[in-house]
């Protein structure tokens, strides 16, 4: 991951994972690398009775890679941050889990995504939840102020991936869990792949090799209890696709506690 680091231009990384997540919200009907919306959410396991409870045009906007809320196992009256939380459906769904007495703090650095959220937040009553602008490498939240860390699709987007999980396990409290989907990739990808800023706002060109994944997440201060193959989720452009069968991209989902 560092290698690819310094070898990729990180800010014309951001401000094209800006701009396509941008379009995510504002577009969510345009054809991306990735599929998006309800359809997918219920390909990957996201049960329709809970989709039913959020609002339709957070889902509209999902951009995730896996289901791992059975993993979260959220309870009412907990405090949850999710990194990059898009248009919100995780975290609406995460509110549902903490009821009122909860917290949910969403946390994205995409203007449209935090817009839209906000406004979908303040229309559906849902005045548990939050979304904050920021980094998943340094999230503005106290630490050891959290129980539950979710977060989908969104690491490996990061060029800082172990600045991330320490980001995590700080807003922890010890006993804190990590719940999250993600894609790794079997091999570790070539610079090509790599240094290709739109394969990697894609979801693949940041595909950390996977036992170097679980190696950083270990690292960060955690103990990973469950990891999950998300054999459901497919990425649609030729492109995408001979990358992620020739690298052995995957999705995955996992449950983390903080030591
Ligand atoms: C693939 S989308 C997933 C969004 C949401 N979790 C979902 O499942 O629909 C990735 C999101 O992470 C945000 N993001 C990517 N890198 C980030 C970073 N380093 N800090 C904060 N947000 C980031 C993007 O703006 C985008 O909204």
């Amino acid at each position: 991951m560092t290698t690819a680091a310094r070898q990729l231009d990180t800010s014309e990384l951001e401000e094209r994972v800006k701009h396509m997540y941008e379009e995510v919200a504002l577009e969510p009907e345009r054809e991306f690398h990735f599929e998006t919306g309800r359809p997918l959410t219920e390909r990957l396991g996201y049960p329709p009775a809970e989709l039913d409870r959020i609002p339709a045009a957070a889902i509209d906007s999902f951009a995730g890679v896996g289901y791992f809320l059975d993993l979260a196992a959220i309870a009412p009256g907990e405090t949850v941050l999710d990194l990059g939380s898009g248009s919100g459906t995780d975290s609406f769904l995460a509110a549902l889990a903490t009821g009122p007495d909860g917290q949910v703090i969403g946390v994205d650095m995409t203007a449209a995504q935090l817009a839209k959220a906000r406004d979908l937040a303040a229309q559906h009553g849902f005045s548990q939840t939050e979304f904050r602008e920021g980094y998943v490498e340094r999230p503005p939240v106290e630490n050891a102020s959290v129980d539950c860390v979710i977060s989908n699709g969104v690491i490996n987007l990061s060029p800082d991936k172990p600045a991330a999980f320490a980001a995590a396990a700080r807003a922890l409290h010890p006993g804190g869990r990590l719940a999250l989907a993600d894609i790794v990739s079997a091999r570790q990808l070539p610079e090509g792949v790599t240094c290709d800023a739109s394969l990697w706002a894609a979801c693949i060109g940041g595909a950390m090799q996977r036992d170097d994944y679980r190696a950083a997440i270990e690292a960060a201060g955690f103990t990973i209890e469950t990891w999950r193959e998300n054999s459901a989720y497919r990425f649609v452009s030729d492109r995408a696709d001979n990358a992620t069968q020739k690298y052995g991209v995957t999705s995955i989902s996992l449950l983390a506690r903080r030591r």
